[in-house]
């Protein structure tokens, strides 16, 4: 198995995977951490696939607009996974500028830290054209998420978490956790650079998960899994739909007293 995702991990092995995702009925591709390259972008306009990428600041915006990106996602630090260090507040009106600036139309989506539909009201107003969310589908009932780790992200504010490089060798927003701690701590060696530190957690991390499902204290201080800020209102454990509807609800009454605003 180690040598299977050592292969994988590895750029050189970057066209394997594609070929994969290819050979499935996608809809979408979409990519972060970099620009795709022309022959990715090729690839999937030729098949029909839009390609999204995530950015992280408005340079990055600019470089992806460069390459022919379909749709851009304005990622701002409050997300789960790699995430920069500028706010969705200042990131998303900055990208849906730096786009139209170009006198491009592609539509821009605003991610990290949405919960709610009152916050993906926020995101429209701030020009975004819509909402990309990852944490809070973390606690739903349908979710795959490790039992223990559910649990302790219902239990946690939004101050539990932190941008490490523990995970992967890159900042990766996560359940800050014994683990986080422990690499963070004087003394600790660096992460390995990406992809190394990835071969070297996550085997270590599927067996904290195991041990902590299983109910072992010492493994469920060390678990942890990526999430954001928006994880201190991630406080019930629900269907996927009711997240859904409340979002569509929320949407509307948040949309509502804007508009009640300006009578
Ligand atoms: C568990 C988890 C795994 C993620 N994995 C990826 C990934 O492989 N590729 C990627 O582009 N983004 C990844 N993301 C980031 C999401 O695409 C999304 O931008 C982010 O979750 C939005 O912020 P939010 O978590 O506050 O909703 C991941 C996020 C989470 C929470």
């Amino acid at each position: 198995v180690l040598r299977t995702e050592r292969v994988g991990l590895m750029p050189e092995h970057a066209t394997e995977l594609l070929d994969v995702a290819f050979r499935h009925p996608i809809r979408l591709i979409a990519n972060a951490l970099g620009v795709p390259t022309p022959e990715m972008v090729e690839r999937a306009h030729t098949a029909g696939i839009p390609v999204a990428a995530l950015v992280g600041t408005a340079q990055h915006a600019e470089r992806q607009l460069n390459v022919g990106v379909d749709l851009l996602i304005a990622q701002g630090s409050e997300a789960g996974g790699h995430t920069g260090q500028v706010a969705t507040m200042v990131l998303v009106p900055e990208v849906v500028d730096v786009v139209r600036a170009a006198g491009s139309r592609i539509p821009v989506l605003a991610a990290g830290g949405i919960v709610t539909g009152r916050q993906m009201a926020a995101a429209m107003a701030l020009g975004a054209d819509g909402a990309w969310t990852g944490s809070v589908w973390l606690t739903t009932e349908e979710a795959e998420t490790a039992p223990a780790t559910k649990a302790k992200m219902v239990a946690a504010s939004s101050s539990d978490t932190i941008r490490s490089r523990s995970r992967t060798g890159k900042p990766s927003r996560q359940l800050r956790s014994e683990w986080t701690d422990a690499w963070e701590a004087e003394g600790s060696p660096e992460p390995l650079p990406m992809p190394l530190q990835t071969i070297l957690a996550e085997p270590a991390l599927r067996r904290v998960d195991t041990a902590a499902d299983g109910g072992h204290a010492g493994a469920t201080r060390l678990a942890t899994y990526w999430v954001g800020q928006g994880v201190g209102m991630m406080n019930t454990i629900r269907p996927a739909r009711q997240v859904v509807a409340a979002f569509m609800e929320e949407f509307a009454d948040a949309a509502s007293s804007m508009q009640a605003l300006l009578k």
